[in-house]
């Protein structure tokens, strides 16, 4: 459930028109609403019970620095896959000691700024990973915390781009390598053995993927315990589907138990962590956008918007569907169907094909289920400024993030002399 809704025919965030917004903070603008991401955060978090938990928000969904202070407010922790996501965190009041570092290339510099922000643990993709984290480590003088990563081999289902459990995926290291990683690290005085880690892929609507991985690294658990290697929790990333169109995503309460359920039939009462972005962020936002001009074509016809693909890109990447909807509902004629296009210079630019809409020029669109993968992977194509953010709570909006200048653009480029 979000908090976008109709009130007469005004569609609001929450108590706040999103016309109002639109006409303060001008278009395109990102728009999110604080209840909604707090309540799917508290969903992820009470469907636990008493299983000891951690809820570490994966900060690449959106690291608006508002977003992350509202997170951490509510005692989240943190999954980061780089040194700017790390300086987001802190820069937003996030603890370091509850934040995870994920991702398969990290450099040296952003290993050396995590293991002085004491984070709680390295997420380890490969045994040359393992050795670069230890001797950065030694440096340091403080062994680093770790897990490995366990590819399961499991089919996710997902879009080919968001599948990565499948053993021909370049992310983690299969049970074999895993093991062997764990035994080197457990006789490395640098490394400080804490985890499995795993993380199957993103956008899931099916439970059953989930729990095949589960059990392979609950096996995996056992296998290391048989080693003698204790570890003090299991990471079992993110990836929990959102409904953009007719999907039925498991709720986060179907999502846990089937965690906790796994758990206590083998009575492990390791606690877990979870690295949940689109599941909190998703349907906490819109984009929205105004109508540009309504274009008759020969084939279809196109209703010319002020985002592009550079504002929005999954629908172009992904062939996402994304819904889209008339911010105000005008008692006019029919509806007719439009592909929804941006003013990027390429025909992959648009938000939504053959929708039916009843719109004119200058109308306002809302792009739902824009508050995860949509901001962050905005750009400057074809030099067009990134949107700005906007955080609805109850009555009132804050402007989270400005949209950029045009002087933004071009800072820090230079001619060459004459
Ligand atoms: N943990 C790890 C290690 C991840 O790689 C990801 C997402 C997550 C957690 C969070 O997954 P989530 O709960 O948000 O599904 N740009 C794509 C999504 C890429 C996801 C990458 N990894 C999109 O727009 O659909």
């Amino acid at each position: 459930m979000d908090h976008f809704q109709y009130a007469g025919d005004a569609l609001h965030a929450e108590q706040v028109p999103l016309a109002e917004i639109a006409a303060r903070a001008g278009t395109p603008c990102y728009v999110y609403s604080r209840a909604t991401i707090e309540r799917h955060w508290r969903a992820f978090d009470e469907a636990f019970g008493g299983h000891p938990h951690r809820i570490c928000y994966a900060v690449k969904a959106n690291g608006n620095l508002a977003v992350i202070n509202l997170l951490a407010r509510l005692g989240s922790g943190f999954d980061i896959v780089s040194g700017g996501e790390l300086r987001r965190v802190i820069a937003a009041g996030g603890d370091p000691g509850k934040t995870i570092f994920s991702g398969v290339g990290k450099q040296d510099w952003e290993i050396r700024e995590a293991l002085a922000a004491g984070i709680a643990c390295f997420n380890i993709e490969s045994e040359s990973e393992a050795g670069r984290v230890s001797a950065l480590a030694a440096e340091h003088g403080r062994p680093a915390a770790i897990s490995v990563r366990l590819n399961p081999d499991v089919d996710a289902k997902a879009h080919p781009y968001l599948s990565t459990g499948l053993r021909e995926n370049k992310f983690g290291v299969d049970a074999a390598r895993a093991a062997e990683i764990y035994r080197r690290a457990h006789a490395d005085p640098n490394l400080r053995i804490s985890g499995v880690a795993c993380h199957i892929g993103s956008q899931l609507t099916d439970l059953a993927p989930y729990r095949d991985a589960l059990r392979r690294v609950l096996d995996f658990a056992d296998e290391l315990a048989g080693l003698g290697i204790e570890i003090d929790h299991i990471d079992f990333g993110g990836g929990l589907g959102v409904r953009y169109r007719d999907e039925t995503p498991p709720t986060p309460a179907e999502y846990c138990e089937v965690i906790t359920r796994e758990m206590r039939a083998r009575k492990k009462t390791l606690p877990v962590v979870i690295e949940p972005g689109r599941a909190i962020l998703g349907n906490a936002g819109v984009l929205l956008t105004r109508v540009l001009c309504i274009k008759r074509g020969a084939v279809s016809d196109f209703c010319v918007v002020d985002a592009g693909m550079n504002d929005l890109l999954r629908p172009a990447l992904y062939q996402a569907y994304q819904e889209i909807v008339e911010v105000e509902r005008r008692p006019r004629g029919e509806a007719a169907q439009y592909d929804v296009v941006g003013p990027v210079c390429e025909s992959g630019d648009f938000l939504g094909k053959a929708r039916r809409l009843n719109v004119r020029e200058s109308d306002l669109l809302a792009v739902r289920t824009a508050g995860a993968y949509a901001a962050v992977m905005s750009s400057n194509y074809n030099a067009r400024p990134r949107p700005p953010e906007v955080i609805v709570d109850g009555g009132e909006f804050h402007l989270a993030r400005e949209r950029e200048s045009l002087e933004d653009l071009h800072r820090g480029e230079r001619v060459l002399p004459e």
